[in-house]
């Protein structure tokens, strides 16, 4: 792939010409390896960001960062594997009692996961307030939990898809991040580098979600659909709502907690019937269609490989999780139903609480978060307790309290989104 020039590939996309896959291939290659420097990238991004790119462009693309790194091959395993992605969304925990279900169904589940960044959670966070469990698993090790436990949610490797790495941490600084295709590649290219046969994406959108407009969280679940699909990988989208949080519960403890409820058989409504849902989507793209999850959830099987889980990493399913040193109650300011409870404040509470991180190196607390005990729906009284806020730290609730402002609505006639907006293959 010798004879390209970065300016050459920055001109052309510029000018609204087709790159080939040879200059994608070289491009990403070179700015990997160091020989296309950052401000080149970042000028090829943003010609990207307003030209977007041709189907072909993309595929040329995501295959580029999927070969920066190592394509994992899983077929050792004799079994079938899925594996899930979501977009992100406020006390979205649904991969803890997903991961350990489908499992249990006798679908392996490679769960490679990252750390929350702003308002939306992070898996490896959450699981982190578990005392002793470890995110970092050896290739060795995974491989031996993936046979012996069937599931393992751990964070990625430094070989799954380098060039994205620097490729986002580029864009997080550029204002390129909200493009269509250097999402969709950025997801997909970790995604199918990760090397199971099925996936299924779970794609938000409303106010805490990243794509809050439906429209646009369609046309990002098409475009990653067309791109499992073209690698080889069975890939199926559900749109999702996330204009209000799910469950009961946004923080890292509290979060582990509502999904050993779920476990064990009980759990708020919508997280149980998301985690159903995406996991029925799972077992079908690995052939399993015809078992029912609901039974593994019933019967305990998923809470036992749930159990061994967390165990193979180091941690104490048994242990009592974190408790945070101060509480804050806020009632409710109406009698009525709950139509609004916002997804985006509640994401920015729980974060101000201490759940969440401004900046990668930041540490978090296992014990803040943000707790409600009415759903949208549902009826409320005044003055009932509503929400509760906690945190390590008394000083973090005046601002938390600040994101909340607006936050709660009562009875005003608003109606919410269906949990399940669509479904795309
Ligand atoms: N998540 C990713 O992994 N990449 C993006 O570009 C956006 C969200």
């Amino acid at each position: 792939m010798a004879g390209h020039d970065a300016i050459d590939v920055i001109r052309a996309k510029r000018d609204g010409s087709e790159l080939t896959a040879d200059q994608i291939g070289w491009v990403i290659g070179a700015y990997t390896g160091g020989a296309v420097p950052d401000e080149q990238m970042s000028a090829l991004l943003m010609a990207i960001f307003f030209r977007g790119m041709s189907p072909d462009e993309l595929a040329a693309w995501t295959q580029a960062m999927i070969d920066s790194g190592e394509r994992k091959d899983l077929s050792a395993l004799g079994r079938p594997t899925a594996d899930k992605h979501s977009t992100g969304g406020v006390g979205d925990k649904i991969t803890l009692p997903l991961a350990p279900l489908v499992a249990a169904c006798g679908v392996a589940v490679p769960q490679l996961s990252g750390r929350g960044l702003g308002h939306t959670g992070g898996t490896l966070d959450k699981l982190e307030s578990i005392p002793g469990w470890q995110a970092d698993v050896h290739e060795d090790a995974y491989l031996r939990q993936l046979r012996e436990v069937g599931a393992v949610i751990c964070a990625a490797g430094h070989d799954l898809a380098p060039a994205d790495k620097l490729l986002y941490a580029l864009r997080d600084v550029t204002g390129t991040v909200e493009s269509i295709p250097l999402i969709a590649s950025s997801i997909m290219s970790k995604k199918i580098a990760e090397g199971a046969d099925a996936l299924v994406l779970d794609v938000k959108t409303g106010s805490g979600a990243f794509m809050k407009n439906a429209d646009d969280a369609r046309t990002l679940a098409r475009t990653m659909v067309g791109l499992g699909e073209a690698a080889g990988v069975r890939t199926v989208a559900l749109v999702t709502a996330m204009d209000r949080p799910l469950g009961r519960t946004a923080g890292n403890a509290v979060e582990v907690a509502e999904s050993v409820e779920v476990l064990a058989g009980g759990g708020p409504a919508d997280v149980v019937e998301l985690t159903l849902a995406l996991a029925r989507e799972m077992l079908a793209g690995a052939g399993r269609g015809d078992v029912d999850p609901a039974d593994a959830l019933r019967d305990g099987r998923a809470m036992d490989v749930w159990r061994r889980m967390i165990a193979a990493q180091g941690g104490d399913p048994d242990a009592p999780l974190p408790q945070p040193a101060e509480r804050h109650v806020v009632t409710a300011p109406a009698t009525g139903t709950l139509t609004r409870l916002d997804s985006y404040a509640l994401g920015v509470a729980a974060w101000r609480l201490g759940a969440g991180r401004a900046r990668k190196e930041d540490p978090v607390q296992a014990a803040a978060g943000v707790t409600w005990t009415a759903g949208v729906g549902e009826r409320v009284t005044a003055g009932q307790p509503l929400l509760e806020l906690q945190t390590d730290d008394a000083g973090r609730i005046p601002r938390a309290l600040e994101a909340l402002e607006g936050a709660i609505g009562i009875d005003t006639g608003e109606q919410p989104l269906p949990l399940v907006l669509d479904r795309i293959e």
